[in-house]
């Protein structure tokens, strides 16, 4: 094995995939003593120190290097695992990165279904229903209780409720007035909740109290996976959606939130991690009027394909049921009600991704994939699609696209 290498700014050591280089600030930032047992917090500054870093001897020990530092009289063991980790992935270990599991609309019988009861009492039910938040964008829960409480204590499960201009919570009902047309309840377009907000909601919550209306289907799309589509089929329609922002809105007598969103979000790798879409919230666009030339047309064609039976899953929402799911990736509407015909409520909140992952995190590190024992054997195996006792009674889609579920 070759040995430790020192240069002015770091060093190299031989790892198990060859040599790598870690630079001095970042491996005294390492140092384990620099994190407080108790808060588990950084009680070391590296700007404290007279002078950069620099390592005045270093060697391998059994499974950390040591490093002696020049100017301080203190000694860092470093564990080769950090560096390993590193090496590997360039970033810390995160069980929570999990790569999105892109689906269409034949994927849709398969969606992780939990019953509330067990979400709220056995830790591997609720790291699988987070694990599918975080993979699918989507679960649902069944067999909720019905009293008002119902709704926070499932949500506490996965982590604070988190308001938004309403408040707390938000009603989806329409009272029909038999005798008043105007009630009529018509059709919601596709979209993603609360645009105009600086940060749109994470994710959303939609609980079903009630629903005896004819028509009125719930309607959702993996936004991600049209995104991915646009890519293939339309490379600078992609490009436009992912560059630009355009401005959404949401007013109201006593609030006027505003905000810019990119209809596609991507990371820095490019990868799609969000869309955003709501026709009834967009502003006016204010892009030069002659970019709007090319920009429109990439906007109406992801528009249409956000109506294509490919992509598109109908549910019946049924009482008892809360349909969960990432608010910055699936995108979700409503068939117009038949009038006159029944009640329908849904109740709804929102928690943060960051509460989703930070749950799933400490189920992970507790032991609780959220895996099934065949899955945790071969973990990329795509059996979590395959029928599960919740879903294997489940009738099967009633049209070529159109998912049955029981929500
Ligand atoms: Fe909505």
């Amino acid at each position: 094995m070759t040995q430790i290498t020192l240069s002015n700014t770091g060093l190299t050591v031989p790892l198990s995939a060859g040599e790598a280089y870690f630079n001095y600030c970042w491996l005294r930032d390492a140092c384990p003593s620099c994190i407080d047992n108790q808060t588990r917090e950084r009680v070391f500054d590296v700007a404290s120190l007279p002078e950069l870093p620099r390592a005045r001897a270093a060697w391998l020990d059994s499974d950390a290097v040591v490093i002696d530092w020049q100017g301080e009289s203190h000694v860092s063991h470093i564990p080769l695992s950090l560096l390993e980790t590193f090496a590997a992935r360039g970033r810390a270990e995160d069980p929570a990165d999990l790569p999105p599991k892109l689906w269409h609309a034949d994927r849709a019988r398969y969606f992780t279904r939990v019953p509330q009861q067990a979400v709220l009492s056995d830790p591997d039910a609720r790291a699988r229903l987070t694990r599918a938040l975080i993979e699918d964008g989507i679960a649902i829960v069944t067999d909720m209780a019905a009293d008002k409480d119902s709704l926070p204590r499932l949500v506490n499960a996965i982590g604070p409720i988190t308001p938004s201009a309403e408040g707390l919570f938000f009603d989806v009902r329409v009272e029909i007035a038999p005798t008043n047309l105007a009630f009529t309840a018509g059709p919601l377009e596709m979209h993603t909740d609360l645009p105009g907000e600086e940060a749109a909601p994470g994710v959303q919550f939609l609980h079903c109290l009630e629903n005896t209306v004819e028509g009125g289907l719930s309607l959702f799309l993996d936004g991600a996976a049209v995104a991915e589509a646009l890519r293939e089929e339309d490379p600078e329609a992609f490009r436009l959606l992912a560059s630009y922002k355009i401005p959404f809105f949401y007013r109201h007598d006593n609030w006027d939130y505003r905000a810019h969103q990119r209809v596609i979000e991507t990371d820095p790798e490019g990868r799609v991690t969000g869309v955003t879409i709501s026709q009834h919230l967009q502003d006016a666009l204010d892009l030069p009027q002659d970019m709007l030339d090319s920009y429109y047309p990439a906007y109406i064609r992801f528009l249409k394909m956000m109506q294509e039976p490919r992509f598109l899953v109908r549910f019946r929402s049924e009482a008892g049921n809360c349909v969960i799911f990432d608010n910055h990736r699936i995108v979700h509407g409503r068939e117009g009600y038949v009038a006159d015909s029944g009640k329908r409520h849904l109740r709804g909140c929102y928690t943060d991704r960051g509460a989703l992952r930070s749950t799933y995190r400490v189920l992970a590190k507790q032991g609780h994939s959220g895996l099934s024992q065949a899955e945790n054997a071969f973990p990329d195996m795509e059996n979590r699609f395959q029928a599960s006792p919740e879903t294997a009674n489940d009738p099967a889609p009633v049209t070529q696209n159109a998912a049955q579920a029981q929500n």
